[in-house]
């Protein structure tokens, strides 16, 4: 795959060599991520940062890793303080900043809204998140962070829990590592498993009982309930608290297990959780810049 001024708009744009380019080129900059420190590999070069919902960490890493890059950011944090408040069209946006940056990195709360920016302009753009439909950088963060915390991807049983039917970077993750041998637990209430288009090429199990899935894993992937896409929010109130993983229960279930989360959490993992040395999700912020400054560089013919 050639990654010159290419779009990062789904997971099925990636085959397991593509994933293989990117996570490596990640490594090759973890130094610099880590340690702080700033490159001119990008001097010149604009980044716009378009979140038109919430973010910490997606829209703060991206900023930060073109920063350490040596690149320049424009960024838009809100709907409401840019023209598409006065009715301006994503497709319209797209020509406007292609004018201005080099490349574009979107979140927005409508499903295929980074597919119509990437149509409509010339730079590359970045899905940071496009409804309840992908997340795939964070899903290229994620395996870079299994990859680092168990040694390889290949032969690992990974439970994924919590709301997995609204769950972006779960639809994402999923996609990337089919491409991989892994065996997958989806844990749910049945309401909130995960949609059957996912299930396609992949051995799974499917069960509401997380202790039974974490016993026979070596990950687990804990998700919040998203209470922003529930029309109904006594349905979210329904759901908020199923499961809810302590230090106890990882001590007497799986005292080795892997613990990713894509953050942010609300109250599935307790705080005790995060004194165990498992306990990733911290460690998986930090290789969110690593990685987005792999993404930068690549797609700028810079790696
Ligand atoms: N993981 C993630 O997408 O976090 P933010 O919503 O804070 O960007």
């Amino acid at each position: 795959m050639n990654f010159i001024g290419m779009n990062v708009i789904g997971t099925d744009q990636f085959d397991r060599a593509s994933i293989d380019k990117v996570l490596d080129t990640a490594k090759s900059f973890e130094d610099v991520a880590q340690q702080k420190e700033k490159t001119d590999l990008l001097r010149g070069k604009i980044l716009a940062s378009l979140f038109y919902e919430p973010s910490t960490r997606t829209r703060l890493s991206f900023e930060t890793a073109m920063f350490r890059l040596g690149g320049d950011v424009l960024s838009v944090t809100e709907a409401m303080t840019s023209s598409l408040s006065k009715g301006e069209t994503l497709a319209d946006t797209a020509k406007v900043i292609d004018q201005y940056a080099d490349v574009i990195v979107v979140r927005h709360s409508d499903e295929g809204s980074a597919e119509e920016m990437a149509v409509n302009c010339e730079c590359p753009v970045i899905n940071a998140g496009d409804g309840a439909n992908q997340h795939p950088t964070q899903s290229l963060i994620d395996m870079y962070t299994m990859r680092e915390e168990c040694g390889q991807i290949d032969g690992l049983t990974v439970a994924m829990a919590g709301d997995l039917k609204y769950g972006r970077t779960v639809h994402s993750l999923v996609h990337l590592l089919k491409h991989y041998k892994i065996k997958f637990i989806f844990v749910a209430p049945a309401s909130l498993q995960i949609p059957d288009k996912y299930l396609k090429d992949i051995e799974y199990e499917q069960t509401d009982n997380l202790e039974e899935a974490m016993a026979k894993s070596d990950v687990l992937y804990m998700t919040r309930i998203q209470r922003e896409r529930f029309l109904d929010k006594n349905e979210y109130k329904k759901y908020k608290g199923v499961y809810v993983l302590t230090k106890r229960m990882v001590l007497n279930v799986n005292e080795k297990i892997k613990i990713l989360h894509p953050l942010p959490r609300v109250d599935e993992i307790a705080k005790d959780v995060d004194e165990l040395k498992n306990a990733c999700y911290f460690r998986q912020v930090q290789n969110g810049v690593t990685v987005r400054m792999a993404l930068l560089a690549l797609v700028l013919g810079k790696a």
